[in-house]
């Protein structure tokens, strides 16, 4: 009876619904329901999510609720629901579980965005239970009857969540055109997608997929348009005629991310599909170009990388397609560069990290004139830069660092590329001014020409590119002073100039600029350190190994942004802080040795709390060591950001690639440029007895003191062995006396430990073997005495570490200590040697267990160090995707229809 009536009352109401009326009383209960779950089983962020669905108001119409859209040409059903993004971005976050069961009040919902949440499991109590072990237990599909998501639906978008597998009730979905599954946690590749007839959009990429490529892809249905299977972890074979029967595939993405995915030979075929976009990487192609490619016409996008390519660079494959607009070749092993034999509209040339060792083709300028991006860096290439460059009038973006060009820059090219934006020609054997005044390169933002043999002056040319907010000439020949007319380019930020031939004063027009980075080690430059630098930005400060005098100006240690100050080998002297210091100082590297400083050190320098790199070595600091240095931060505090390079934009974007039309953003990111970041922070210091250089996470985990040869006196404070992060602490070639407690034991961290000529005494203390990091170690030249407690970790270091210590004995000495115990008996004194190799044997095992620790944990922090903690990163461009998604679904808006 009831449901009579319901039915009535719905139809009823759907006839009222005519035109744009509002939503059905169903509906609006399922969304009210849908909302109450969510935000009760759901962390859902409260603010801004759902505002608009309220049961307040009885009289709104749920059709204009946010995330959701009807139709009238389904009787006012509402066809569209966006879940998207409901859990926080935080990153830390657990998995999330949906109830489908509260999707069933939607009967004849069209498209489903349930994107960017940390959903692993979708169930629905109702019509079955579903659970992302659904595909492995395969044989609760005859349990589940009709089709859990609603069968209407065309579009499904789940990308980025946690599926470890693709719920077979998709593959019921008979109506299903567009099917995002990106970024999941998928193992098994989908066969039953076979199913949909009518599937045209399918996004498998960025999942952990790996089987029988080839079986997979023939199978799929033929409707398929789009079909990227890009970062999976295939590892076997693929044929590319199982796309012979894919009429209409326009975009076809492939590539592993954990092997190589291995081309297997073909008989003949024919494609009957002409690409827009192909992409492979990390695809041994046997080193040709897969010969279907020769039937392709109508291409926009190729992009074939780390895919052993040893052919030329394939000129007809350009010419053939004339509306390439991208060819993105790096990491191959191709040849030679030939050009196509007519003029081409290409925009976007990377063949960068190839083995094109000849000469670029004079003519590359007349032949791809509308060239806006090229890469073409790390190809050892010899020879000059084509003069016919210059017709390159919309370049952007030139990259040729890492070649062998030798040479000056053609006059055309500094005056016909004008759009330049970023001109990278490091590490090149390149000559001549840094910029002659025909230089015309007005919308220069990065111009980075280290590692080259300009030389002279920095030249006046300069000055028309006033837009320069980065500009590296380090590692050249650059002579004389610095001009003055540095100053009026006021957008500068970083500027490296290291490893110049660079003297005189530095002009105080320097101060104009809002730097961030100033590096200006290895030069010449003389007199004091600049008094007046603009601070307020500046993070960076490198003056070492050049020929300043003074003392070091107070006003730096008031910066609150500050964090690296490098000033070694100069002849600094006098009072290091004689002034108050601003209480959020951030300075973390402080970098004062081989200079001439000659007072005690103050204590007032541990209020610069977050230091965890100090360096006072090399000069003739007397007096104790102040206890205070405890204070100072040495890994006390960690901070995230610290180091993290600084990005800037370029004020252009290339969005080149064909991009496909689709309910989802399938917009081919890998194109789009336009962000650069500064250089990484280095520090180089000094530990296990040589200069390191330490970047990225490593250098934000590095934590050393020293203060190694100077004129210390005293003991060793206390507190020093307290602080417990230290990696490297160096006293060594000082006066300290006093012996070395225990409490050593608590520096779990401690690689790097040199304590040699002081007038240290007592025993080694046997704690000492447990600092299992120690790679060095060394007590020499010191009154230490009694027997050196040789056992695990200690055993890696040899006589070296202790000699000029007459009263140490024992191994790795060969002084026995058994001098004057010679009244024990034989048979105990066997017992001891048994006992003693015992021991020893144990101690070896030991001794390879740590090595092994010790060379794990090395290859840990080279791995850390590659990843460069991105996590905050990784969290940001997250929210990023999440706002670009929500702006690009949302645009459209809510009306009717
Ligand atoms: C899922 O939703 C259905 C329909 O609202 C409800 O009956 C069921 O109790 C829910 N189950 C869970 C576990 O939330
Ligand atoms: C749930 O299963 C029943 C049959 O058991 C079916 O009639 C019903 O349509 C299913 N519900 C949904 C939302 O598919
Ligand atoms: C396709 O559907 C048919 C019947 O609906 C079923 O028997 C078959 O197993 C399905 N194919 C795949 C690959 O799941
Ligand atoms: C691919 O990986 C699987 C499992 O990871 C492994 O069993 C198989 O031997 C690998 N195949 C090749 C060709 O490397
Ligand atoms: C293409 O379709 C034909 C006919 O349905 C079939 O015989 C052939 O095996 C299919 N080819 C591939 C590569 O799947
Ligand atoms: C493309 O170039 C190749 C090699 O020059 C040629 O064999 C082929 O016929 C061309 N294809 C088209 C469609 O022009
Ligand atoms: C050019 O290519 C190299 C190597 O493939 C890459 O490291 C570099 O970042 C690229 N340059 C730009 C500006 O994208
Ligand atoms: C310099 O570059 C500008 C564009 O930035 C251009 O309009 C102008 O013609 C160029 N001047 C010369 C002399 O080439
Ligand atoms: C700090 O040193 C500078 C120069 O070394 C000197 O001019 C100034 O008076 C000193 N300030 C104090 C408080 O001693």
């Amino acid at each position: 009876m009831a449901l009579v009536l319901f039915m009535i009352v719905t139809l009823m109401l759907q006839l009222q619904m005519k035109g744009c009326v509002g939503c059905l009383k169903t509906e609006r209960m399922g969304l009210l329901q849908l909302k109450s779950y969510l935000k009760n089983g759901f962390k859902v962020e409260e603010e801004g999510m759902m505002k608009s669905w309220s049961h307040d108001d009885p009289s709104s119409d749920c059709c204009h609720w946010e995330r959701v859209k009807c139709s009238d040409a389904t009787g006012g059903h509402l066809v569209y629901l966006s879940l998207i993004g409901l859990t926080p971005a935080n990153y830390e976050l657990e998995s999330q579980s949906l109830n489908l069961s509260l999707l069933h009040s939607f009967p004849r919902l069209q498209s489903l965005d349930l994107s960017f949440n940390k959903f692993s499991d979708l169930f629905d109590p109702i019509n079955g239970t579903l659970n992302s072990n659904f595909f492995v237990t395969f044989n609760h599909v005859k349990s589940i009857q009709g089709a859990v998501l609603p069968s209407s639906l065309h579009v499904l978008d789940l990308a980025e969540n946690q599926l470890s597998s693709s719920p077979k009730e998709i593959c019921a979905l008979m109506n299903l055109r567009e099917l995002n599954l990106r970024s999941n946690a998928l193992t098994n590749l989908p066969y039953c997608l076979a199913n949909l007839s009518r599937l045209r959009t399918l996004d498998l990429s960025g999942n952990q997929m790996n089987g029988d490529l080839s079986s997979f892809v023939s199978g799929l249905p033929s409707a398929l348009e789009y079909l990227s299977l890009f970062d999976n972890d295939f590892n076997g074979s693929f044929c590319f005629s199982s796309l012979a029967n894919h009429t209409r595939l326009t975009v076809f993405m492939l590539s592993s991310k954990v092997g190589m995915i291995q081309a297997q030979a073909e008989t003949s075929w024919f494609p009957p599909f002409q690409l827009k976009m192909l992409k492979l990487k990390n695809f041994n192609l046997g080193s040709t170009i897969p010969s279907f490619l020769a039937h392709q016409h109508d291409l926009r996008l190729i992009h074939i990388t780390y895919s052993q390519l040893k052919v030329p660079f394939p000129g007809w494959l350009v010419q053939n397609n004339t509306r390439l607009e991208s060819i993105i070749l790096n990491n191959n092993l191709l040849t030679e560069l030939r050009l196509p034999r007519l003029v081409h509209g290409l925009q976007y040339l990377d063949i960068s990290s190839n083995r094109i060792y000849d000469s670029i083709p004079e003519d590359i300028g007349i032949v791809f004139p509308h060239l806006k991006f090229m890469n073409f860096s790390s190809n050892h290439n010899r020879g000059t830069i084509p003069s016919s460059m210059g017709e390159m009038k919309r370049l952007e973006l030139l990259d040729m660092s890492s070649n062998r060009l030798y040479g000056q820059l053609p006059e055309t090219f500094l005056r016909g590329c004008y759009s330049l934006v970023f001109l990278k020609l490091s590490n090149n054997q390149l000559q001549g001014k840094v910029f002659p005044r025909h230089a015309n390169l007005t919308r220069l933002n990065s111009l980075i020409l280290n590692g080259n043999r300009f030389d002279g002056s920095l030249g006046k040319g300069l000055l028309n590119s006033k837009t320069l907010e980065l500009l590296d000439i380090s590692d050249n020949s650059f002579s004389g002073p610095l001009p003055y007319w540095i100053g009026k380019m006021s957008n500068l930020s970083f500027l490296y100039m290291r490893g110049n031939k660079l003297k005189g004063q530095v002009p105080h027009q320097l101060q104009n600029l809002p730097l961030l980075v100033l590096d200006m080690s290895n030069n010449s430059f003389s007199g004091s350190i600049p008094r007046n630098l603009n601070v307020i930005y500046l993070s960076e400060l490198r003056l070492h190994s050049n020929e300043f005098m003074g003392s070091v100006p107070s006003y730096l240690f008031k910066s609150e942004v500050l964090q690296v100050l490098d000033l070694r080998h100069n002849s600094l002297s006098g009072v290091i802080l004689n002034t108050t210091i601003g209480k959020t100082s951030d300075l973390v590297a402080l970098l004062l040795g081989n200079n001439s400083f000659q007072t005690h050190i103050p204590e007032k320098i541990c209020q610069l709390s977050n230091v965890s790199l100090l360096d006072l070595s090399h000069n003739k600091f007397k007096g104790a060591i102040p206890s205070c240095l405890v204070k100072m931060s040495f890994g006390a505090q960690t901070n995230h950001y610290l180091f993290t390079p600084y990005y800037f934009g370029l004020g252009f974007e290339f969005v080149l690639s064909w991009s496909y039309k689709s309910a989802f953003d399938l917009v081919d990111t890998e194109a789009e440029l336009g962000i650069q970041s500064s250089p990484e922070t280095t520090v180089n210091f000094f530990s296990k007895s040589r200069y390191e250089t330490y970047q990225g996470g490593i250098l934000r985990d590095m934590y050393g003191l020293d203060l190694s040869s100077n004129q210390l006196s005293g003991e060793i404070p206390a507190e020093v062995w307290d602080l417990k992060n230290i990696r490297s602490l160096n006293f060594s070639s000082n006066r300290l006396t006093g012996s070395i407690p225990d409490s050593i034991s608590k520096l779990e961290n401690l690689e790097s430990l040199d304590l040699s000529n002081n007038k240290l005494h007592g025993n080694i203390p046997p704690q000492l073997a447990d600092l299992n990091n120690l790679g060095y170690f060394n007590v020499s030249y010191n009154n230490l005495s009694g027997e050196i407690p040789f056992k695990a970790h200690l055993m890696t270091f040899d006589e070296k570490s202790y000699r000029g210590n007459p009263h140490l004995c024992g191994r790795p000495t060969n002084k026995s200590c058994n001098l004057e115990g010679a009244t024990e008996t034989s048979a105990s004194k066997r017992a001891t040697e048994e006992e003693e190799e015992g021991d020893g044997v144990i101690d070896m095992v030991w001794f390879y267990w740590t090595c092994g620790a010790v060379y794990i944990t090395t290859s840990l922090a080279l791995f850390a160090f590659l990843c460069i903690d991105s996590r905050w990163s990784r969290e940001w461009f997250y929210r990023v995707d999440v706002l670009v998604h929500h702006l690009q679904r949302f645009k459209d808006g809510f009306i009717c229809n």
